[in-house]
């Protein structure tokens, strides 16, 4: 059986216009968003494993891990809530933003959200790098999820508007490239800051978050809004010229009248966050929760957040622990390319699919392997051998996430609305997934105390259900333009009931309208 379901090629508009340098300039400034978020998952788990940063905000914690080194349970010396505190806060900060991200995204413009983002990031970055006490440190953290909130709201949607459909997603596969290096650069930041003598390199890893906000920061300033987002606000003239402009074409015609058909939809309803309630629009609300919902139950950040922590408790010495977390985001970054390669040729199912059985295996595998070679208690010793295949196995599972359900996790979503309630299922979208992200990195070191090896056994359980789900109800959207992706809705073996046939209306008529 076709699980899936997919779009009869000749049902779907293909519009005139080539790939400008301008959109790809515009996008890859836009993508830069990423880089905030990046920087934040990458930059905590080092920075919460340097002692002197412990000694000044987190003493006790100290005090217990070093009492837990002469414990039996190894698998349990990180465990801290107040620890994991100062690293999830941001994204509930970031979940409370999303919200108000989407209206300000729907009624003030995409760009205007990414710049609030920005504004709201380097202020807290600066925060995060003088604090003199914990109050100042969690205050500029919350600043940093709201600027994180903003950033991934818009930024996604944005790109996704940007671009013409057959590029729509290795132009969106830019924000998740960004994230990757953002990871990355905190990685090797961390290693460099980790050996500055006096104590004070986990300030310069905070505040050197600044560089990433002011990029963002002057690019949404020059960036112009999108065509979609124009017209949404009521100027069709410059939301025309806006899209020849981004299309190198005079020809638009077909492509903007899908727009004003789009606009016209999203003008009846008032209320963007009802209208995602109403039947006609079950199959988004229930992909934009439940996307990121697997995203993080692929159990990603378990590597992201704490993979310093993670070789340090399987006993890697404290060089090589950061050294190994550089070697996985080294990993991610290669592999997001890979995505960008095929996720246009190949479509997202295909990654998904591929990609989640992957994972599967190597989860399966490196929690076999700490079983049996780290122990039941963690007291077994792990050989320099051991340690390379674990870290062979971790990078094998972060290349598999980082071409499917990485990207996908942002460009699906921001791709499957129409756009009356594209804003609002964004932000529902980044609310889920900052909930997630929140709540393991909160239960993290508690479920690795208490599960053990068998925490990436729960892992690779959800990694199985969310593969089928895909299989069966996530119908393939590759070079589909945005405003006609009711179309694919409608032709799905489960979800078309839902989709009345007024919300296709002004689709077909293009086929006749188109301007070649
Ligand atoms: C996820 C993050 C994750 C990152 C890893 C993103 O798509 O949302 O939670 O840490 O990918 O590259």
């Amino acid at each position: 059986m076709e699980g899936g379901g997919f779009v009869a090629a000749s049902k779907v508009n293909i519009y005139d216009g080539r790939v400008t340098a301008f959109v790809i300039c515009t996008c890859l400034i836009a993508a830069s968003g990423g880089l905030l978020f990046g920087y934040d998952l990458g930059i905590s788990g080092g920075v919460t494993s340097m002692e002197p940063f412990l000694k000044k905000f987190f003493p006790s914690v100290l005090e217990q891990q070093r009492k837990a080194s002469q414990t039996e349970n190894q698998y349990c010396k990180f465990d801290s809530q107040l620890l994991t505190l100062f690293t999830s806060s941001l994204y509930l900060a970031a979940l409370v933003a999303s919200f108000f991200a989407s209206i300000v995204t729907r009624i003030f413009g995409r760009k205007i959200s990414m710049l609030a983002g920005a504004v709201a990031f380097l202020i807290g970055s600066i925060l995060n790098g003088v604090a003199m006490n914990i109050g100042v440190l969690i205050f500029g953290r919350l600043l940093l999820g709201v600027g994180v909130g903003f950033a991934n709201q818009s930024v996604p949607v944005y790109l996704s508007e940007m671009a013409p459909a057959s590029i729509r997603g290795a132009l969106n596969i830019g924000f998740q490239m960004a994230v990757t290096i953002g990871i990355l650069a905190a990685g090797l930041i961390n290693y460099g800051t980790a050996k500055i003598e006096g104590g004070w390199g986990w300030r310069l890893s905070l505040v050197l978050a600044v560089v990433p906000a002011v990029v963002m920061t002057a690019g949404s300033y020059l960036l112009p809004d999108t065509p979609n987002s124009i017209l949404e606000r009521g100027q069709p003239e410059k939301a025309r010229q806006m899209l020849q402009k981004v299309r190198g074409t005079q020809h638009v015609d077909a492509e903007f009248q899908d727009l004003l058909d789009a606009t016209e939809a999203a003008k009846k309803v008032d209320q963007p966050w009802t209208s995602i309630l109403q039947p006609r629009h079950r199959p988004q609300l229930v992909l934009c929760i439940l996307i990121p919902f697997f995203q993080q139950l692929t159990g990603i950040n378990v590597v992201m957040f704490y993979a310093p922590v993670l070789f340090k408790t399987l006993g890697f010495g404290d060089d090589a622990s950061l050294m190994s977390a550089v070697i996985s985001g080294i990993v991610n970054v290669l592999a997001t390319m890979v995505s960008i390669y095929s996720v246009d040729k190949f479509g997202r199912r295909m990654l998904f699919l591929e990609g989640g059985a992957q994972m599967f295996i190597f989860q399966i595998a490196i929690g076999t392997m700490i079983a049996v070679r780290f122990g039941v208690n963690g007291d077994g010793d792990l050989s320099r051998w051991d340690a390379n295949i674990l870290l062979l196995f971790i990078c094998a599972y972060v290349a598999a996430f980082a071409w499917s359900w990485g990207p996908l996790g942002w460009l699906v979503p921001s791709e499957i609305c129409p756009l009356e309630i594209r804003s609002a299922g964004q932000g529902i979208n980044v609310a889920v997934n900052m909930i997630f992200t929140f709540i393991i990195g909160q239960v993290f070191l508690s479920m690795l105390c208490h599960m053990k090896f068998g925490l990436f056994f729960f892992f690779a359980g959800f990694v199985v259900i969310m593969t089928v789900f895909v299989y069966y109800f996530l119908p393939e959207t590759k070079n589909v333009p945005i405003e006609e992706i009711n179309q694919v809705w409608k032709q799905h073996w489960f979800w078309g009931k839902y989709i009345p046939d007024e919300a296709l209306v002004g689709l077909s008529r293009n086929d006749e309208g188109r301007d070649t």
